[in-house]
């Protein structure tokens, strides 16, 4: 077995579970349901309901972290805290009907049997967990995913980390997160698709498709997908985590929406409400945004699950009086299920009795969480996922692991390779690997409290199986992630100067990009900078590996370093992932789903970002809108990437220049592989729209397509342009479309390249 899903526990907490497994309350007579009746869900759900009382309903709206399952490490405040006994006996009661990340398939048994076996309306519990880029299989973090540009593999992944999860009794991911990340300082943005919209619509649909699957949520195989944190969780203001969001409707319907419509779309039949505020009122108290327009507008007929305790929370942002005043305003707003708070178990019952919550709102949010667990199967299979042979065979599987190196490869960007330093040779010259991601194994990424630590393969592993001689390969970690060594820089200097090439390997660890963990100086930590300085002034070539879960300002010797390489957290495999682009196996092919600033002070930085009247330009002019030390452009833009082969781009061709408003308009660009390796390009078309009645970005991506250029082969790569893909946010909020001048650009990135004009004829 690849990796235990449950662990051997200690004596004492084995004793605890099996009382609480086992210990078993007598059994309260049950009415008589019809359970084994071919009655179609919804009419054998509107009886569930007549049947309850609201202590059960409110146990249907109420989610608790799993206190049976093995947990390797806590993720959440007060993780870890419950009571196996005590929530036994209250699933027993009825006053818990959802669980979240626990896993594993055999203890997943015992607890449903509980529910099925000895609660009154043996309503089958959910499972849900955090599986966000791979369970025991770890893939790439999102965002360095997203970087691959490719929504067939977000696809593969998303469907891998899927199967093990169902593998292992989860029937619910907390994933996608598809909040939009224009502001590097916050932590999360590793867990997203970056900055763009059309990226993060895409990867949203991609990733929702491959967690729910073909063939339905009742697939053994499927995990229902949960769009995360709706809405604008990325917007807080100054990228710091949980801050307040103050926002026009437009943008928000433009930018921050998009991907969770997408993914509803999609299919997916739950949601996360987010921890923020927008305009003044909390989104786990947004009767606007929960009901609204997601019921309203978007015809959503999933459930909406809180945030951890941000139901709890409306009280510390002032929304709510008290507890119950909190339960009350999360549960009209349209918040069906609590996670962690316990509130709505508590309060329910008396804000029904007191008239303050009408009982037909708390039996629609019964109601939407029974039909998701019936559109799951889990009436007709309560133990879906249960069975510990199948978990052992679908688990940490070698066809896992072989997707996990291709998608870590196909996520690395190449931002700099001046002279063709790379790729490294594999023998006859000696490469010193200098910095703590070296030897590093935190090559996970957040959100992995599952992955197999076992298994995670380090950039030093990976380059010692890669070299035909690993005995020139001198290993130094030089610098601790945030604290000098001692001695340290000495010894890399000396073994970089003992060196042909030296490769640096640097960056955040795992720990500095994740929730909570917004960063005010964007940087390469000081010691490894200083690191870095003392190794590039020995004069040896440097090759710069780079881990990062967000856009890095890079300055002085890792800036200046002849290549650079983006490696984010590449999940398990990660050094093979490495070692395969820097031996010039597969040669790399990511582009950027962030804009690289130049200062970190640039933040919120994005390509998208809006002309103002005073652009700033390539000419050092005054009363401009840039600043005085950098200007206002990227060090590396959105969509940037090179390969190793040496790609030119010709001049857009937009035919006629005409897109009439029913028709189509064909555009297209030469573009020329000069280099001598083959060479995988994304080419990317850009637009702006010139004169509007509301203000347009000074780019927007539109369409992208990925080709693969013969050395010397000349490709003409072609789009099909519509109206459709020109609308915006009009002034009465609705999607609206002008006539008029648009500019065109077909280019490698953001940021580069001439445009061309085109008009859209009414
Ligand atoms: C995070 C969510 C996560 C939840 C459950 C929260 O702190 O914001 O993204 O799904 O915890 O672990």
């Amino acid at each position: 077995m690849p990796h235990d899903a449950t662990p051997p526990l200690g004596a004492t907490r084995r004793r605890l579970l099996a009382t609480a497994l086992f210990g078993g309350a007598a059994v309260v007579a049950a009415p008589r349901i019809a359970w084994g009746q071919a009655l179609p869900h919804a009419a054998r759900i509107e009886q569930l309901i007549a049947a309850m009382t609201i202590e059960e309903k409110a146990g249907q709206l109420n989610l608790l972290n799993d206190p049976f399952r093995f947990r390797p490490q806590s993720v959440n405040p007060t993780d870890g805290e419950g009571d196996p006994a005590r929530v036994a006996a209250e699933i027993r009661a009825g006053r818990i009907g959802n669980l979240f990340n626990g896993v594993g398939a055999e203890t997943g048994r015992e607890i449903q049997r509980i529910a099925v076996e000895e609660s009154r309306l043996k309503i089958p519990l959910l499972f849900a967990a955090d599986i966000i880029h791979g369970l025991f299989t770890v893939f790439p973090v999102p965002l360095a995913e997203a970087s691959s540009w490719d929504t067939d593999l977000a696809y593969r992944t998303a469907r891998a980390a899927a199967v093990e999860g169902a593998a292992s009794a989860i029937h619910q991911t907390y994933a996608p997160m598809v909040d939009v990340g224009r502001d590097q300082r916050w932590g999360r943005v590793v867990e997203g698709a970056g900055e763009d919209v059309l990226l993060n619509n895409l990867m949203s649909v991609a990733r929702t498709r491959g967690f729910q699957g073909e063939r339905g949520l009742a697939d053994p195989q499927a995990l229902l997908a949960t769009p995360k944190h709706i809405a604008a969780y990325g917007a807080a203001e100054a990228g710091l985590d949980y801050n307040t969001v103050d926002m026009s409707e437009a943008q928000l319907k433009e930018v921050y929406l998009p991907p969770f419509k997408a993914a509803f779309e999609a299919g997916a039949l739950s949601t996360m409400s987010a921890f923020n505020d927008i305009n003044g009122i909390p989104a786990t108290g947004n009767e606007w945004l929960l009901t609204e327009l997601l019921r309203g507008e978007w015809g959503f007929e999933g459930f909406v699950v809180s945030d951890y305790t941000s139901e709890q929370e409306l009280i510390a942002h002032g929304f709510a009086a008290d507890g119950r005043d909190a339960a009350r305003i999360a549960l009209l707003a349209g918040v069906d299920m609590s996670m962690v708070s316990g509130l709505y178990l508590e309060h329910i019952p008396d804000l029904v009795a007191s008239g303050d919550v009408p009982m037909a709102v708390v039996d629609r949010a019964v109601r939407r969480v029974l039909s998701v667990k019936a559109a799951l199967g889990l009436f007709d299979d309560p133990y879906r996922g249960t069975s510990v042979e199948r978990e052992r065979r679908e688990v940490g599987t070698a066809e896992h692991y072989a997707l996990a190196r291709e998608a870590g490869r196909r996520s690395v960007v190449m931002l700099k390779n001046d002279g063709g330093l790379l790729p490294l040779p594999k023998s006859g010259k000696r490469i010193a690997l200098i910095g703590p991601f070296g030897p590093s194994l935190d090559v996970f990424g957040p959100w992995t409290i599952w992955g197999d630590e076992s298994k995670r393969v380090s950039v030093e592993q990976g380059f010692r199986e890669a070299m035909t001689d690993p005995s020139l390969l001198t290993v130094v970690e030089g610098s601790g992630v945030e604290e000098a060594l001692d001695g340290g820089i000495e010894a890399a200097v000396a073994a970089a100067r003992a060196a042909d090439i030296v490769v640096l390997a640097l960056g955040e660890s795992q720990g500095m990009s994740a929730e909570a963990q917004s960063r005010a100086d964007i940087v390469v930590p000081p010691p490894q900078q200083a690191l870095a300085e003392a190794v590039a002034a020995t004069g040896k070539p440097v090759v710069v590996l780079l881990r990062n879960g967000r856009a890095l300002e890079l300055s002085g010797a890792v800036r200046d370093a002849p290549a650079i390489l983006v490696t984010w957290f590449l999940g398990s495999e990660m050094g093979r992932s490495v070692a395969d682009i820097v031996f010039g196996d597969h040669a790399p092919d990511g582009r950027l789903p962030v804009s690289f600033p130049q200062l970190s002070g640039q933040q919120p930085f994005y390509y998208s970002r809006k002309t103002t009247g005073r652009p700033a330009s390539s000419r050092d002019e005054g009363y401009k809108a840039q600043f005085r030390e950098v200007g206002h452009a990227p060090l590396y833009p959105f969509g940037h990437g090179l390969t190793y082969g040496a790609v030119t781009y010709g001049a857009p061709s937009v035919g006629g220049g005409v897109l009439p408003w029913d028709g189509s308009l064909e555009v297209s660009v030469q573009v020329t592989n000069t280099g001598r390796r083959a060479a995988s390009e994304v080419v990317q078309l850009y637009i702006r729209d010139r004169v509007a009645t509301m203000t347009q970005p000074r780019q927007l991506l539109k369409d992208f397509k990925r080709i693969e250029i013969a050395p010397g082969a000349t490709e003409t790569v072609r789009f099909t342009l519509r109206r459709e893909q020109l609308l915006f946010v009009g002034r009465d909020l609705e999607w609206t479309v002008e006539p008029g001048e648009f500019d065109l650009w077909l280019a490698p990135s953001a940021e580069v390249g001439e445009p061309v004009r085109f008009r859209l004829e009414r």
